[in-house]
């Protein structure tokens, strides 16, 4: 097993490695490759550090993949990592619809190879108020959008996860059904999803997303809360009209649109001011936009942001 270094590789080196692996000895690799990466967490920590800021430790591989959300694998935390197994994320293709002028089903192989997949240090925010700091690998979704060029009424991109109860639990169990209105969507404004700092993420850790994590491609989007960043997408849609997602459509008292992370607008059953890290005691204070204000505020800036939280 020796090709199963711990370094960290470039996701491309990494690629290759894994069809070598996959066409040898699959599922013993795969164990000693995780092992490899838990115990790598202190390494990468050093090839990451240009893009950590101050304050920001890595999250262990093992806290990233067993503490998720992830409904359609149940609502606990442990439930992703434990009830994904029989899901199959590969192949794969995703279905690029609405006002586009090359609209299209595209294999995710394809996809991979067409795009340069960058490693993207980023914190997560979820909702919930606790925090992660993930090392992903993934490509700006502008490169995508770029390619199929959306009309000049496409305002709104609408995501969609696959919907697949016979591998999917919680889309099965009634009690999450009742209230989640699969598939789950989400969407962003054109110009969010044109923003460098949006990726479409295949891999964190350089490893192949598991499917806790929503292999085999999500979104990523650091300045939102967590549940903007959706998980196993098949559909990517341009549309004019601002979409209906998941969240403000399960509870509209509670969840908005934007839901950039803000944190001077409390969710109504707690603060939104302070966060936990995943791995910490203390609390520590939430940053407008997550901390990337700099890079994104221009995008609200004739909004109120109280108003459209
Ligand atoms: N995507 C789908 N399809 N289903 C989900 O339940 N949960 C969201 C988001 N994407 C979710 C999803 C929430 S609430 C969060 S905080 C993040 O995924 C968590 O991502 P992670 O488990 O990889 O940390």
């Amino acid at each position: 097993m020796k090709i199963l270094g711990s370094e960290i590789t470039p996701y491309k080196t990494y690629l290759n490695r894994r069809q070598f692996i996959q066409s040898s000895f699959a599922s013993v690799a795969t164990f000693t490759l995780a092992s490899n990466l838990y115990a790598s967490h202190n390494k990468s920590q050093n090839q990451y550090s240009d893009q950590l800021s101050e304050n920001d430790v890595l999250n262990t591989y093992e806290e990233i993949t067993t503490y998720n959300n992830f409904y359609e694998f149940g609502i606990g935390k442990s439930d992703p990592s434990n009830f994904s197994n029989k899901f199959k994320p590969r192949p794969w293709s995703i279905s690029v619809e609405g006002l586009v002028t090359k609209p299209g089903m595209i294999d995710l192989e394809d996809l991979i190879s067409n795009f340069t997949i960058e490693d993207r240090v980023y914190r997560l925010r979820c909702v919930e108020a606790w925090s992660m700091v993930i090392p992903w690998q993934g490509f700006p979704l502008k490169d995508l959008i770029k390619k199929v060029e959306p009309l000049s009424d496409a305002k709104y991109i609408e995501f969609e996860t696959v919907y697949r109860p016979e591998e999917m639990p919680g889309q099965k169990r009634k009690t999450i059904s009742f209230y989640v209105p699969w598939p789950y969507t989400e969407g962003l404004r054109l110009d969010e999803g044109l923003h460098p700092l949006t990726i479409l993420s295949t891999g964190l850790y350089g490893h192949d997303l598991l499917n806790q994590n929503g292999a085999p491609l999500r979104l990523v989007v650091p300045w939102k809360y967590g549940f903007k960043s959706i998980k196993s997408i098949v559909a990517i849609r341009f549309v004019k009209e601002q979409p209906k997602t998941t969240w403000p459509l399960i509870n509209p008292g509670e969840y908005a649109f934007y839901s950039n992370v803000n944190p001077n607008v409390d969710h109504p059953r707690w603060t939104q001011a302070t966060e936990r890290r995943i791995g910490e005691f203390f609390r520590r204070p939430t940053s407008m936009f997550n901390g990337y204000a700099e890079e994104v505020s221009d995008l609200y800036k004739d909004m109120d942001l109280i108003k459209y939280y």
